[in-house]
């Protein structure tokens, strides 16, 4: 692929991102009180540097907690030292990079996002950034020839239900970076799914805060147990990519924390992230990273946070604002349409109009969060990757995350096979080279013999050859190894056939005289653009059909960034759910195929049967995305208005009364669960008790899911259990439901309201099934945001 320029086009498009003019008030941070036996912070930086003291530095001492540490740099700061912390470079040394990167610096970049110089003179290290929440990102090949292993997407990770899962996935990716140099992960993408045709919904972990939370929270926090730096991303309701840079997502304050904010607060809660990466978007008409609402007063005030905000690359339009407002660091100023935090932000400190205590704190910010995860105690050391033990970690994930959706007359597993000379047809989807990936900032280059493949600008790929304008054009990888090479491994008795599935008569030729066709069908995503609709692309749902038709043992494997319709669903035998499933998907994908691995993922997201079951039924400004120029630059501002306010998904589903094609919460298994003996206890807190059991004849991971619906409000998730069951093995299981899941948020009052009364509580195995219903008594009561 012509990395350079795309680069160069993406770069003179965010260059050309016009500058927000918007009222703010200005609410200035307080500076943190000095605690006691903790030195006074500097009135105003010198300008020359303080001559340290002789012997270790005073902030090397670890009993020291972090922020006493950071104070003791702070003493020995310039101003200058002070600007260096708060302003990033682009991480990739392209010729086109403008005036300001000198040699020095170009040598200093780490072949990734981003990279803020350190202050060697007082032993505080650069920060050296990478992309992130799937593996160590490297498109675009920025690292040539640099390989790490491909998570699943994040997406499939949430659709495990299994936040182990997500730590583990964390903890190997966070290995990784540091094996690789890096002592940042722009990782944890947390923004609910409002929009199923979203570029990044596969970056994000579904639709639903408590899950989401609890995934990314994990993720977060099994990277930053590494001794390195994760963010949190992007803050917030970054829920499209159409016009992501300029459109509004206008919201009421409840209806946000109830939803997308409250996803973030529980990562937080889980995960304490050292940095929060505020998005491109608008916020009711603010721009994210000078949102004095939701960086000061809902971040750093309500919820406490220590750490710093950083800006998405090119979100920040402003110096004084963006400063006051909660901004801490200016990620890529050449991603940004000025130098918002370099000189510009040194003259604002003097001028008074950004506070030099507002300069000392965001600098404080960044230290305390260097001290407090690790970065100056155990620096990166680079060294090999372990890969198989890595390659290990990607397949157990995708065992669970994969979702079997159909399973008609138990075709799968594929046991009734097992026998010489059996043919097993295998079509379409690039099956022959690899399994799908998303693409964007986060596109990992995997392990192993990589494909990568060029789309041109309408899909026109493999995918199909219709001549709908689809989607722009661009660079999509496969990751190794194939389904192909991993179903004839499975499956040496039998005859495997491989077709692209390119011309739909041959392929039901071949289905015809099959024992068993398996068709690989894929929805290529990308960061930078949604897709049109909800179909796959090009001529795949006529391939399906007509092979279905041929044959009615036909298994879908869905390689896909979100929820996809099926107009063949019941003509085929079997649907699996393989999402983009990383750098061991096609293993997981042929275990579960032939029965070594029962399918335990469960669907994180809504599957609606058309696009008009959605609170928007076109996506708002969607009709200039087939061009990239008109979705990223010249795109003049525009509002959606969230209708559907903190009913995301399944939640609008059950408000409308809507039935999709798969709800939230859907999954089957090769064994067969009971969930009862549910009981619920209320009061000023509600418990929950139930038992889970096998039913079946082979072992299993079963999914309870309890939901909660408030008096006169709409069903939520408010926990679930996923254990593993012998045939016949009973467990019982018991919730405490945190209350906020419970509350609804009182903006006049400022807190967490619980009403008082009924509240119907519902254990089932999705979203729509209730295996169990109980009302329980709830007494008021009120939570602090
Ligand atoms: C993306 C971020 C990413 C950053 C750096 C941006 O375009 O939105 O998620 O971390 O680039 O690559």
């Amino acid at each position: 692929m012509n990395g350079k320029v795309a680069f160069a086009v993406a770069f003179s498009l965010l260059a050309a991102f016009p500058m927000a003019a918007l009222a703010q008030p200005q609410v200035l941070p307080q500076p943190r009180p000095v605690q006691p036996g903790e030195p006074q912070p500097v009135a105003n930086a010198p300008a020359l540097p303080p001559p340290l003291p002789s012997g270790p530095l005073p902030w090397s001492d670890k009993s020291l907690t972090a922020d006493a540490r950071a104070d003791l740099v702070q003493a020995y700061m310039t101003r200058d030292e002070e600007l260096t912390l708060v302003r990033g470079y682009f991480g990739v040394n392209y010729p086109w990079l403008p005036k300001g990167y000198s040699e020095a610096i170009r040598k200093a970049l780490p072949g990734s996002a981003g990279y803020i110089p350190g202050i060697p003179r007082l032993g505080i290290p650069a920060l050296s950034e990478s992309d992130a929440s799937l593996g160590v990102a490297n498109g675009r090949h920025m690292r040539p020839g640099d390989q790490a292993v491909a998570l699943p997407s994040s997406l499939l990770t949430a659709a495990t239900w299994n936040g182990s899962l997500a730590y583990a996935g964390g903890a190997m990716i966070g290995a990784e970076a540091r094996y690789k140099g890096f002592n940042v992960m722009l990782a944890g993408g947390v923004d609910l799914a409002r929009e199923p045709r979203g570029g990044r919904t596969f970056e994000y972990a579904g639709e639903d805060p408590l899950l989401a939370g609890v995934t990314a929270g994990e993720a977060i926090r099994g990277i930053q147990d590494m001794h390195i730096i994760s963010t949190i991303k992007h803050f917030a309701l970054n829920d499209q990519e159409t016009g992501r840079t300029t459109m509004s997502a206008n919201i009421p304050d409840a209806a946000a924390r109830e939803s997308d904010l409250l996803a973030f607060e529980i990562a937080i809660e889980h995960g304490d992230p050292g940095a929060v990466m505020c998005s491109y978007n608008r916020i009711n008409t603010v721009y994210a990273c000078e949102n004095d609402y939701l960086l000061n007063k809902v971040l750093k005030g309500d919820w406490g946070y220590k750490g710093f905000v950083l800006s998405d690359w090119g979100a920040v339009h402003s110096t004084v604002d963006a400063a006051n407002n909660g901004l801490d660091q200016e990620s890529s100023y050449s991603h940004d349409q000025e130098d918002y935090f370099g000189e510009a932000l040194g003259q604002a400190v003097a001028a008074g109009t950004v506070p030099q205590v507002r300069l000392q704190d965001m600098v404080h910010r960044i230290l305390r969060t260097m001290f407090a995860k690790g970065l100056i105690d155990q620096p990166v050391v680079k060294k090999p990757i372990d890969a198989k033990t890595d390659l290990d970690v990607a397949q157990r994930d995708a065992e669970e995350g994969i979702v079997l959706l159909k399973n008609a007359q138990d075709l799968l597993p594929i046991t009734f096979l097992k026998r010489p000379s059996r043919r097993i047809t295998i079509i379409g989807g690039y099956a022959d080279l690899g399994v799908l990936s998303g693409s964007g900032s986060s596109q990992v280059i995997p392990i192993g013999d990589t494909q990568a493949l060029e789309v041109l600008a309408g899909g026109a790929v493999q995918m199909g050859s219709d001549q709908k304008p689809q989607i722009p054009s661009g660079t999509l990888i496969l990751d190794p190894p194939s389904p192909y090479a991993t179903i004839r491994a499975q499956a040496p008795w039998a005859r495997a056939v491989f077709y692209d599935g390119s011309e739909i008569a041959k392929a039901t030729a071949l289905a015809r005289v099959s024992d068993v066709v398996i068709v690989f069908a894929q929805q290529w995503t990308s960061e930078g653009w949604d897709v049109p609709d909800l179909s796959l692309p090009g001529n795949q749902d006529e391939l399906i059909a007509a092979v279905a038709d041929a044959n009615p043992r036909t298994i879908v494997v869905l390689e896909n960034g979100g929820p996809v319709l099926m107009p063949w669903l019941n003509k085929v035998g079997a649907v699996l759910e393989a999402w983009y499933p990383g750098n061991r998907g096609a293993n997981a994908i042929a275990r579960i195929l032939f029965g070594d691995v029962n399918p335990s993922g469960r669907l994180p997201i809504t599957f609606p049967q058309n696009e008009s079951q959605l609170p928007r039924p076109v996506i708002p400004g969607h009709y200039l995305a087939y061009s990239r120029i008109a979705l990223e630059g010249a795109h003049s501002p525009f509002d959606i208005d969230y209708v559907e306010g903190a009913n995301v998904g399944y939640k609008w589903f059950k408000a409308k009364k809507l039935t999709p094609l798969f709800p939230f919460g859907f999954g089957l298994s090769y064994t067969d669960f009971e969930f009862g003996g549910l009981s619920a206890t209320g009061g000023a807190t509600l418990n929950v008790s139930f038992d889970m059991r096998n039913i079946g004849k082979r072992e299993g991971k079963a999914t309870a899911q309890v939901y909660a619906t408030p008096p006169g409000g709409v069903a939520r998730l408010i926990g679930w259990s996923k254990v593993d069951l012998k045939p016949g093995e009973t467990r019982r299981v018991t919730l405490a439901v945190d209350p906020r899941l419970l509350a609804s948020f009182d903006t006049d009052a400022h807190l967490w309201r619980v009403a008082e009364g009924e509240y119907a509580v519902t254990l089932g195995e999705s979203s729509a099934e209730v295996s169990a219903g109980a009302s329980v008594h709830i007494t008021a009561s009120t939570i602090k945001p």
